[in-house]
């Protein structure tokens, strides 16, 4: 049942805005009616970076979990947790980097990308070298199928991918393997074990995906498989060792359309965002007093849409009919700026209204968000727990 599990975090950072809603939360929020989905507080890695001044982390982390929450992500549908209270996380980001190689983690882009653009902090730490670990350890403790994330974490999806393959290349092939696998095979029955036998040796000889998908199609159908067996058969489908750590893809998040007040990107640390539980009367202030097209200077000097940054919030926001209206107004000059935005302002408070009132119960009642979490702690940890008996027993380490 691992197979399709999606596991995805988010630093905290502080409030969450618009922005962070049309990128990731509302993907969470599609993803966690189609997959088991695990959505946790990376408080670890905020401090790779922030190390110096940590702040109140676990407000803002509880705060963070609000907006989640605020988004219509549901604690009956997804996992939701925080990273330091697993802290099995941190026992297999350890066991890893006994056999992580520096080259691997120096040649991440983010490392020698980050080092330059965050100049005034001192990143030459071995934590900060080690985050991109640190976050394979994230997914691979779950035994992840799907991580959903931006555009520049695919290659730490990749580093993950790698790290994942020698691990098993390394630890994967215990004494007595090959017997062991074909015992596995015998117990699925016979129908079934000719079947899988046959498409096992379709993907080997052909490279037959179709067939692979259908033999592990096969193993997921499987109930109360024997512990290590799954493992056992997994890899051995594949024609190599155990498949303790599973291999996980990236699913590529679309960047928000939605660009911040100014038309430039929408972040919190530009000073351009709309919070997601701001109050009405501040965003319909901060849309009114938005910049436009500079070249509209007089109310009856044509603009261009696309010189201007209100005309990406109508991409999100208005239907065609409002934006063909929009195109004909502002370029003949027969609206106003005021004009164009008013609809927007109405949108987006519409958009707010039902997430704010989400949010209330949380902020009214703390223990809620603190019973979630716990929960969540609690499913998470059993998982962790799980892959770490493995790990464990792979690397000589299960003593009792
Ligand atoms: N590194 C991610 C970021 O900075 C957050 C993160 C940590 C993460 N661990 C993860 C994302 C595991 C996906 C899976 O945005
Ligand atoms: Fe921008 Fe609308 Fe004004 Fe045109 S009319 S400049 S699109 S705000």
């Amino acid at each position: 049942m691992f197979e399709t599990r999606v596991l995805s975090g988010m630093r905290p950072t502080g409030a969450l805005h618009l922005g962070h809603y049309h990128g990731v939360l509302k993907n969470w929020v599609r993803l966690q009616a189609e997959h088991p989905c695990l959505f946790f507080v990376a408080d670890w890695h905020a401090l790779t970076t922030d190390y110096e001044k940590p702040g109140a982390l676990q407000e803002v982390g509880t705060d963070m979990v609000i907006d989640w929450l605020a988004a219509g992500v549901d604690p009956n549908q997804a996992t939701l947790f925080v990273q330091s209270l697993v802290p099995e996380h941190a026992e297999l980001h350890l066991l890893l980097s006994m056999m992580t190689p520096l080259g691997w983690l120096e040649r991440v882009p983010t490392y020698k990308d980050q080092q330059e653009k965050l100049a005034d902090k001192d990143l030459t730490t071995y934590g900060f070298l080690g985050y991109p670990l640190l976050q394979a350890a994230d997914i691979l403790i779950y035994r992840a199928r799907y991580v959903p994330v931006g555009e520049d974490q695919v290659p730490h999806i990749e580093f993950t991918r790698e790290l994942a393959r020698r691990f098993n290349h390394l630890y994967g092939r215990e004494p007595g393997y090959e017997e062991k696998a074909k015992a596995a095979v015998k117990k699925m029955g016979s129908k079934k074990a000719r079947l899988f036998n046959e498409l096992r040796t379709k993907f080997l000889e052909s490279g037959d995906g179709e067939a692979l998908k259908r033999a592990q199609a096969l193993l997921d159908e499987q109930q109360n498989t024997p512990r290590g067996d799954h493992e056992r058969l997994y890899g051995w489908l594949e024609g190599g060792g155990k498949k303790i750590l599973v291999e996980a893809e990236a699913l590529l998040t679309e960047a928000s359309k939605l660009t911040g007040l100014d038309g430039q990107k929408m972040s919190k640390s530009y000073g351009n965002s709309i919070g997601l539980r701001e109050a009405p009367e501040s965003v319909a202030k901060k849309i009114r007093t938005m910049p436009t097209d500079p070249a509209r200077v007089k109310r009856s000097d044509p603009g261009t849409p696309e010189k201007c940054p209100v005309w990406p919030m109508h991409l999100v926001y208005s239907d065609d009919a409002r934006r063909a209206w929009v195109q004909k107004g502002c370029t003949t000059a027969g609206i106003g700026c005021l004009e164009c935005k008013a609809p927007l302002i109405e949108s987006v408070l519409a958009e707010l209204a039902p997430i704010r009132e989400r949010a209330q119960p949380y902020l009214d009642d703390p223990t809620l968000v603190k019973n979630i979490l716990a929960n969540g702690c609690d499913k998470a940890r059993a998982l962790a727990t799980d892959t770490m008996r493995d790990v464990r027993e792979a690397m000589g380490l299960s003593y009792v």
